[in-house]
């Protein structure tokens, strides 16, 4: 059990336990849902974009928002990273520290939501955000949490997909104007950082997993510089 790393929610190397959950239960109940019909969701495979913007950082602290099934926060672990690793679902959570035991991966797992979680600021020299289905505010509650869990010096990756066709999302039940995308991440940063990288890439599509068919990334890569 580690507890340090935050002032609020349970952390831990194994899932919470039931109750110690702080975020939206109905944001909780939603995943656990989408998680439950499914033995797995996602491709098990750490993200493409992810792995190639690592490769240039030295391993340090990272947080992983909206770990889902836990293959990144696993592969960093395996590449030297000191990982927390938060999410709302606790079906995905127990899934993902399964994956990482089997792995021999130590990772701190906080069941909470990001703007609920109430994470010390400025401590993870990567914040990484891989398609986080983080709640769209009028305060920019999810944006703000993001920004401020950088450590000066450190790196937000937000990655999420291009070209959504909004109507079609909306007929499967999913409004893209509920949620944070790269461009309001953008609108927050100020003279203390520098956005390294803002573009649209090809996805290195995953083999498989609920979200295989999207083909193009969005992926703003940005450095606090104090
Ligand atoms: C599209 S999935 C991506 C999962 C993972 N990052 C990946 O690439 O496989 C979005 C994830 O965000 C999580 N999520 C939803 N609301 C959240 C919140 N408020 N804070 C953190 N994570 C949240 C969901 O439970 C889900 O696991």
């Amino acid at each position: 059990m580690t507890d340090d790393i935050t002032a609020g929610p349970t952390t831990s190397d194994a899932p919470s336990p039931a109750g110690a959950y702080l975020g939206d239960p109905a944001a909780r109940a939603e995943w656990d849902k989408r998680y439950a019909e499914r033995d797995r969701l996602w491709s098990g495979r750490p993200n493409g974009a992810l792995v190639a913007e690592v490769a240039g950082l030295t391993p340090g602290r990272v947080l992983d928002v909206g770990c889902g099934e836990g293959a990144d926060a696993v592969w960093l672990a395996g590449g030297g990273w000191e990982v927390t690793a938060l999410e709302v679902s606790g079906v995905a959570l127990e899934r993902a520290a399964g994956h990482a035991r089997d792995a021999g991966a130590e990772v701190r797992w906080v069941h909470a939501g990001l703007a609920e979680a109430g994470l010390p600021p400025a401590s993870f020299d990567l914040v990484s955000a891989q398609y986080p289905a983080l709640p769209r505010t009028a305060g920019a509650l999810a944006e703000r949490a993001l920004l401020a869990a950088v450590a000066p010096g450190g790196v937000l990756l937000f990655v999420h997909h291009a070209g959504v066709d909004a109507h079609q999302a909306r007929e499967d039940g999913f409004d893209p104007a509920d949620f944070v995308w790269p461009s309001m991440v953008l609108a927050l940063l100020d003279d203390d950082w520098e956005v390294e990288a803002h573009e649209q890439r090809a996805r290195v599509a995953p083999e498989g997993g609920a979200g295989a068919h999207h083909a193009e990334d969005l992926v703003v890569r940005a450095r606090r510089l104090r």
